[in-house]
């Protein structure tokens, strides 16, 4: 049954995703509670509530619930526990089943192996010898990645033939890891799903992606690929999405082999980084689209009706106190800034974003990438 505007929208989470959510909530008429740890989040400005509590605290996130009709996520790291104590009080979306696969890498291989989803070869690593092992079947060019935990490239770790491994495994915290095969990526993509509680599904052209130091740089949406990728690529996410039962959105990344073959690399069942130029390219954003499907609502169209590329604003633009010259970045015709009101810009942490328009993916790339250039 829809959940109609006024009625209150939760979010596990208030960084940067919460609050761009929180903003087509507020669009829609929505109400909007977060949890997060940090009372000043991303979110705050634009939310009736913050609930300050770890991603652990039962009690916290029930005290959100109670005052909420829906509860969705924007980070996967909510302890089942959470979870369990929200949904007394209000439907979570999507549920603890799809957190449960997702939450660990290792499970979360196993499951998308099991469904005969195409992934790159990988071992369990729990021990110094086991990741000699992982080092002499399937390096030397390996990427390490604790099962739990991390983010843009954080607990992971890269390795060739050259890495210690001992004091690789060390600076994981010693803790399982699987041990992923350096892949030849010929490029990198995204795919984005969306399903509602009635079971009504949809799915966004692919994004092309550019990671650097194992962080998003750029993406384009849509991004220019061969016809018959598109369509694997879009078969893999709805298929995804039906096997979990997906209630709300998930990103499902991808690699492109150099050798043509196309692999699931990890799912997001939440906004994503890459898909932040829906906001220009397509009639419905993202971040509407997860209101639309976790309040069970039709559906938005996802078309894209212009191309569309956004370039990451990190931390180290703003290094030794100095103001980025968004003015100057602005003149660039087409451009839109999406900043997160953090306080504190750290190297490597993800502050905003440029996106800008174009008639061809290349065109709004370059267009975001001489915005960027201009900072
Ligand atoms: N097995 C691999 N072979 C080649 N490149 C890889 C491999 N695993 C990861 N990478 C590179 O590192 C990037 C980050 O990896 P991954 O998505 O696993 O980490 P993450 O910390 O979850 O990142 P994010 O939060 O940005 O999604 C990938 O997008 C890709 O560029
Ligand atoms: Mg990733």
């Amino acid at each position: 049954m829809a959940i109609l505007p006024p009625a209150t929208i939760g979010i596990l989470g208030g960084g940067q995703l919460g609050r761009m959510t929180a903003l087509a909530a507020r669009s829609l008429g929505y109400g909007i509670q977060v949890l997060d740890p940090d009372p000043n989040c991303s979110a705050r400005p634009i939310v009736d509530r913050v609930v300050a509590a770890q991603f652990d605290d039962a009690h916290a996130a029930a005290v959100l619930a109670r005052e909420c009709d829906v509860i969705t996520i924007e980070i996967e790291q909510i302890a089942p526990s959470a979870l369990h104590a929200a949904s007394e009080y209000a439907p979570v979306r999507p549920g603890a089943n799809v957190l449960h696969v997702v939450q660990d890498r290792g499970r979360q291989k196993e499951w998308l192996a099991a469904q005969g989803m195409p992934i790159g070869p990988y071992a369990f690593v729990d021990s110094v010898a086991d990741l000699q092992r992982a080092a002499r079947t399937l390096g030397p060019s390996l990427f390490v990645k604790a099962c739990h935990g991390g983010y843009d490239g954080r607990s992971q770790i890269r390795l060739d033939a050259t890495s210690h491994l001992d004091a690789a495994f060390a600076s994981l915290g010693s803790r399982q890891a699987v041990a992923e095969q350096g892949l030849s990526l010929a490029l990198e993509l995204s795919v984005l799903v969306a399903r509602r509680v009635s079971g009504e599904t949809i799915v966004y052209p692919p994004a092309v992606n550019h990671h650097e130091q194992q962080i998003l740089a750029w993406s384009v949406l849509p991004g220019e690929l061969p016809p018959d990728v598109v369509r694997k690529a879009k078969q893999m996410a709805l298929d995804i999405a039906h096997a979990l039962e997906l209630e709300g959105i998930l990103a499902v990344e991808m690699f492109l082999l150099q050798n043509g073959h196309l692999l699931v690399n990890e799912l997001a069942p939440r906004p994503h980084n890459s898909f932040h130029a829906t906001e220009l390219a397509c009639p419905t954003s993202q971040f509407e689209q997860l209101v639309r499907a976790v309040c069970d609502l039709p559906l938005g169209s996802v078309e894209p009706t212009r191309s569309a590329a956004i370039v990451n604003l990190i931390g180290d633009l703003w290094a030794d106190g100095r103001v980025p010259d968004f003015a100057s970045a602005l003149k660039v015709p087409g451009t839109r800034l999406f900043l997160y009101g953090k306080t504190g810009a750290r190297a490597g942490r993800k502050m905003g974003h440029l996106a800008a328009i174009g008639t061809s993916a290349g065109e709004a790339l370059e267009s975001a990438r001489l915005a960027a250039a201009r900072l």
